[in-house]
Parts: structure tokens; C-alpha cells; sequence
């Protein structure tokens, strides 16, 4: 026999004038990921006409390596997958070690890594752990959308530090000085080498001088490696051997190919350590436990991952061939990750309209500079080539023709 329905009740909704309305936090009030927003508009597109090509999300088009799959398999058939200790499993822990020894020629203890939930769960991590609520933050603009919205969302100030093409929009010590000068004192800098959106990298020396000028002026760096193993000339410059007192923040998401397995990890100063061990505690538990085993394989599939390289190098040859002949020719220039910023002042002053534009009209999607950048972003738009080489090649053909 069916089980007797119900009659749905509707959801209350209070209608009485003298119930006083419950405030939403300020803190709680960040600006939206754009990238997001554009990504849902692109979905609604691809639905009703099925021929998005997808340039706005920074995402490997391709699934985690074979080894990767492979030891999740593994971990599927035999492990309980539970809670993990905080931190992070020490398989992994110590495979991390290994990477920077391996990579970089650096001797850390694995004690020294913490396991995240992606670099977004490092970032809440490091900043409640070296921030208190009113300090103030400071990083490069335009930078990634969610440094300025995560420190919002705990109370401390983020301080835009203008950057163009004269520092390859990368922060500088004369900056922070003036900073200084004119806002007061600052408890932290941001950095990313390569950079998100302009894909620019910091030299060694210039990341040993902004290392040098935080450690003498009491100035915390956290310094996002996300985009380390994705570069096009010279190897990306590793923080922890300038600074053992910055905090490091990598992923598993874009060089090991693994957005969704929503992993990352930290290199954190031993001053921090149990600090971030509670914060972790608290507010996660642990990571993702199937994540942690399979990506303990992650290390050894160099191969695989490279070859992923290679087809960003191809696309970002393609797009720069291809790009200023469509009317794009304003791009900062491209040291690594997978992303080409253009000014697109030429085009428009208002670049969420003109992505808008660019998405109605041929079906491509690309990211408004405003996510970047409140303050000049309105004219300018980033390109992901993280997707295959045919449809970076039929988005340069289409925005050529559209641009005729
Ligand atoms: C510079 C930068 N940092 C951090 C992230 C967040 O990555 P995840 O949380 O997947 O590690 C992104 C994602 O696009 C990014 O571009």
C-alpha cells in the first residue's frame, strides 16, 4: 500500500508589522565571486543553446591524474573514510615535505604542513590565525576576489594597493610604504606568484625584498602559490625559503588537475601551528578524507600533470596570436597560470555589460575585470585558457568575427 500523503504546508512567512526584522551581518555583506555568477549565466545559456565555450572559470578542463583515480579507488574499497586528524593524514603530510625538497631543494618538516579544504579553507584558516578583527590587510589591485571578500567577512580591512603594467601588477615595497605613510600600519601582506588575474609573477628578488621589508616591519605574509607549476619561462619563486614567518598557501586545484576534491595545503610558521590546529578543528574537523588518500599519489604524476602544462602553453600561444587580432591587443603580460587580463577601455566602460554582451551574442563566456578590481575593472575582462586548445581556437575565431 502507497504511504498516505500529506498536504504540503507552506513555509511561514511573518506578515505581522510588529515583528521586528532580524538583521543579516554587516560582515556577512561580501561582494558576490562574479566568477560564479557568470559561470550560473553561462549554464543557462549552454541549456537553451548548447554552444558555451567556457573562458571564465580558472578550471582544468581536464579530470585529476590517472595515478590520482587510481588511489582513490583504492581508498574507496578499502579505507572507512572518517574524520582525518585535523591536520591533515601524515601520508600526505609527508609527501607534501617531500614536494618541497623535491621542487624547491627546501628541507621542511612535515609538521610545518597543514592539510586544507582547498586554499579557500587556508585562507580562512591563516587569517583568523594571524589577524585580529580592524587590522589591516594589504595586496595588489586588481588580485583575487576572495582575499578582499574573506578578510571583510572577518573584520579586518583589506588595503587595495593600485598596480599596472610598471610593476607587472605585482606589489612593491615602495607601495607598502606609502601605505603606511598615508593609511596607517598594516599587519599583513598578500602575494601571488603567478598571479591571479594577470598571471604575472614576482622575480626571486623581488619577492626576497617584499620578504625582507614584512619581516623588518612586523608585516605578516601570506603568500598564494596556487598557480606554482603553471609558468611559461622561469620557475615561481618559493616563499618558505625567504620567510619562516610567512604563511604558504597551495592547492591541489590547478596544477594537479582536482577542483572539485577540494584540497589544499599550507606551510605554516610553528608560531601559528597550534593556532591553526584548533581554528581547524573547530571549523572543519578534518578535510576531505577520500581527497587526502588519492592525492597522496598526486606527486608522482608529474607526467601527466605536465602535459596539462603544455596544452596552457599551446593555448596561451594561440590566444596571444589570436586575441589582439580580434580587437584585444591591451594584455597584461602572461608569466604563468592560465589567465590573460585585457584593458578593454577601447571597447567599453562597463565590462560586466560587455561580458553580458560577449556571452548573448556568441555564446562565449569570459569574466568582467570589476571581480578583480572594483576600483578600474570596469574596463577591463580576463580570459581563462584552461579549457582545450579546439575551443580556445573557436573563441579566438568567433571574437574576431564578432568584433568585425
Ligand atoms: C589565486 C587563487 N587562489 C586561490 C583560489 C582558490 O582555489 P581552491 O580553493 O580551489 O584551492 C583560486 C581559484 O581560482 C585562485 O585563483
Amino acid at each position: 500500500m502507497p504511504p498516505p500523503t500529506r498536504a504540503a504546508t507552506a513555509w511561514p512567512r511573518s506578515s505581522n508589522p510588529d515583528v521586528m526584522a532580524l538583521k543579516t551581518a554587516k560582515r556577512g555583506a561580501v561582494a558576490p565571486f562574479i566568477v560564479m555568477d557568470v559561470m550560473r549565466a553561462a549554464a543557462e545559456r549552454e541549456a537553451s543553446h548548447g554552444d558555451v565555450l567556457h573562458l571564465e572559470v580558472g578550471q582544468p578542463s581536464t579530470p585529476a591524474p590517472r595515478g590520482v583515480l587510481e588511489a582513490a579507488h583504492r581508498a574507496l574499497d578499502g579505507q572507512v573514510l572518517g574524520y582525518t586528524l585535523a591536520l591533515g593524514i601524515p601520508p600526505l603530510r609527508a609527501a607534501i615535505a617531500a614536494h618541497y625538497r623535491q621542487s624547491y631543494g627546501l628541507n621542511l618538516p612535515a609538521d610545518r604542513i597543514v592539510v586544507t579544504t582547498g586554499s579557500s579553507g587556508g585562507f580562512i584558516l591563516s587569517f583568523l590565525a594571524a589577524f585580529d578583527a580592524g587590522d589591516r590587510v594589504a595586496m595588489a589591485s586588481p588580485g583575487y576576489p576572495a582575499y578582499r571578500n574573506i578578510l571583510q567577512a572577518v573584520d579586518v580591512e583589506p588595503v587595495l594597493l593600485p598596480a599596472g603594467p610598471d610593476t607587472r601588477y605585482q606589489p612593491t615595497v615602495a607601495m607598502l610604504e606609502a601605505a603606511q605613510r598615508e593609511t596607517g600600519r598594516l599587519a599583513g601582506l598578500i602575494v601571488a606568484s603567478p598571479a591571479n588575474p594577470t598571471g604575472t609573477m614576482l622575480s626571486a628578488d623581488e619577492l626576497a625584498e617584499l620578504a625582507a621589508y614584512c619581516s623588518t616591519s612586523g608585516i605578516r605574509l601570506i603568500s598564494d602559490e596556487i598557480y606554482h607549476g603553471i609558468t611559461y619561462g622561469s620557475v615561481a619563486a618559493a616563499t618558505a625559503a625567504r620567510d619562516d614567518q610567512a604563511v604558504v598557501v597551495n592547492s591541489f586545484s590547478k596544477y594537479y588537475s582536482m577542483t572539485g576534491w577540494r584540497l589544499g595545503w599550507m606551510v605554516v610558521p610553528e608560531s601559528l601551528l597550534r593556532a591553526v590546529e584548533c581554528l581547524a578543528q573547530n571549523l572543519f574537523i578534518s578535510p576531505p578524507s577520500l581527497s587526502q588518500h588519492a592525492a597522496v599519489a598526486a606527486f608522482g604524476c608529474g607526467e601527466e600533470l605536465d602535459a596539462n602544462v603544455a596544452r596552457y602553453a599551446a593555448n596561451r600561444a594561440l590566444l596571444l596570436e589570436a586575441l589582439p587580432r580580434a580587437g584585444f591587443d591591451r594584455l597584461a603580460p602572461p608569466d604563468g597560470a592560465f589567465y590573460l587580463y585585457a584593458d578593454v577601455a577601447h571597447l567599453t566602460n562597463d565590462s560586466r555589460d560587455f561580458c553580458k554582451r560577449v556571452l548573448a551574442e556568441t555564446g562565449i563566456a569570459i569574466t568582467p575585470g570589476v571581480d578583480f578590481d572594483p576600483d578600474q575593472g570596469h574596463r577591463t575582462v580576463r580570459f581563462s585558457y584552461a579549457g582545450s586548445t579546439s575551443d580556445m581556437a573557436e573563441a579566438a575565431g568567433r571574437l574576431e568575427k564578432w568584433l568585425k
